[in-house]
């Protein structure tokens, strides 16, 4: 598979850190809750778990679009995909299709309802991939997004902190002050708030028909 440089860089950090991942995942477990919660899905729904990682919101996804809905989940680093693909095998769960893949160029098996961004800022920071992403999900389906982001300006060096905490898994580290505005960018409604004290946010909102078209703006 030939893949941006972005891309490999990120692949080399989740091979190192996919052993590790769910236990630094643990604290902010219920910030995950939130984040799913605000899509509001219902029975029946098909969601998408964009850039899945080991599969820590599965079993949530699943509880919330029940044994009628589908949970679809790609995921591109390999080390990351086979942890989320033992946990599903360990689970034995019937509706979930998932497939170790570039959001770049996945290709989805059917057009998600919903779509959950749980901290994946490279992936929000893509043109490409949300061009792809959104271009396949259903008119007017809603979305989710959760990560990390700098304090305000005045804060000043607390950013250093923000910057340091990110760079390790992010490529687009640097991108912190509004790291939800591509998404933003094609919704109707959107809605923002700040968490942990300001260095992370999560966000809901509702795509545009003509945001889930192929948009030119911001660079990949
Ligand atoms: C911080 S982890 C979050 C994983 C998961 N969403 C969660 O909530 O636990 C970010 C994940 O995004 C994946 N990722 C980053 N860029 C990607 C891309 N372009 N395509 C697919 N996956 C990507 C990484 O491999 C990593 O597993």
């Amino acid at each position: 598979m030939s893949l941006p440089s972005d891309n490999a860089a990120s692949m080399r950090r989740y091979a190192q850190h996919a052993a590790t991942y769910d236990r630094s995942a643990a604290r902010t477990m219920p910030l995950r809750l939130r984040t799913i919660a605000s899509l509001g899905l219902q029975p029946g729904d098909v969601v998408l778990d964009v850039g899945a990682g080991t599969g820590l919101s599965f079993a949530p996804l699943q509880q919330a679009v029940g044994a009628r809905g589908q949970v679809l989940a790609f995921e591109q680093s390999p080390e990351m995909f086979a942890l989320a693909d033992a946990r599903a095998r360990d689970a034995g769960w019937r509706n979930l299709w998932q497939v170790c893949a570039p959001a770049e160029t996945v290709r989805l098996p059917k057009a998600p309802d919903a779509l959950l961004f749980n901290y994946v800022h490279d992936i929000t920071r893509s043109a490409e991939a949300l061009n792809n992403l959104l271009g396949q999900a259903r008119p007017g389906a809603r979305v989710a997004m959760a990560g990390m982001k700098f304090f305000p300006w005045w804060t000043g060096p607390l950013n250093l902190l923000a910057w340091l905490k990110n760079r390790p898994y992010n490529v687009h580290a640097a991108e912190l002050w509004q790291p939800w505005d591509r998404v933003q960018a094609r919704c109707g409604h959107f809605e923002w708030c700040s968490t942990q004290c300001g260095m992370g946010y999560i966000a809901h909102g509702r795509l545009r028909d003509d945001g889930r078209a192929l948009h030119q703006g911001g660079a990949a």
